[in-house]
């Protein structure tokens, strides 16, 4: 394959386009201004929780549309490998290094809650170090396969039960750089 020929040539590789560019460009506009309505009245410090690698388009885009004064953390958590399910537990191998926690309001972006274990596990832990606040801005939610009580309190757009993939989304690390979300064609990876 000529990989220079069309700069999307992993796109023959979806099945359908579940969100166009534009779309999501017009979802993270709305989330911002939703975003801007729960801050606005806050005095203390807005941090921004970037979840490596996913959710890291969405969080550069939110966070240009955001009219509020903020900060960037990273923190890379998985509860995935190269497959499509979830495997349980969530691991930490890049925490925050915030010693200001109980003065500050976190907001946590991801790209999708799928089970829900990820961000339930991960929001429990940074109420448990006690920050002062607790948020999370999902980009997708496929709520028909939650396992545990979770509710994110920003989504973009709520999902079937597939497989999706581009920006930032993967299968097997691959498709992160597309512009749109597509539901990966099931022969990929059966
Ligand atoms: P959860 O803990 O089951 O909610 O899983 C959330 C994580 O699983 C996300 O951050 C993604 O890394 C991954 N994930 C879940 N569904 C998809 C998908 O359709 N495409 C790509 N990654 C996914
Ligand atoms: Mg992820």
């Amino acid at each position: 394959m000529n990989k220079k020929a069309c700069a999307f040539y992993d796109e023959r590789d979806c099945k359908q386009i579940l969100l166009s560019a534009e779309e999501i460009d017009r979802i993270t506009t709305r989330l911002a201004r939703a975003i801007e309505e729960t801050y606005k009245d806050s005095d203390r410090r807005l941090v921004m929780v970037v979840i490596l690698k996913g959710s890291m388009p969405f969080a550069a885009d939110l966070m240009k549309r955001l009219a509020l004064p903020l900060e960037l953390e990273f923190m890379k958590v998985s509860s995935y490998g190269a497959g499509t399910k979830t495997s349980g537990e969530i691991k930490i191998s890049l925490d925050l290094k915030r010693d200001d926690l109980q003065d500050i309001d976190l907001l946590v972006v991801e790209d999708i809650v799928d089970s829900g274990r990820t961000l339930f596990r991960l929001t429990q832990l940074l109420k448990n170090r006690n920050a002062h606040s607790v948020r999370t801005c999902t980009l997708l939610d496929k709520p028909s396969r939650r396992e545990v009580d979770f509710v994110p309190d920003f989504c973009g757009a709520t999902i079937p039960d597939e497989f999706v993939i581009g920006y930032g989304l993967d299968y097997d690390e691959k498709y992160r750089n597309l512009p749109f979300v597509g539901v990966l064609k099931p022969e990929i990876y059966s």
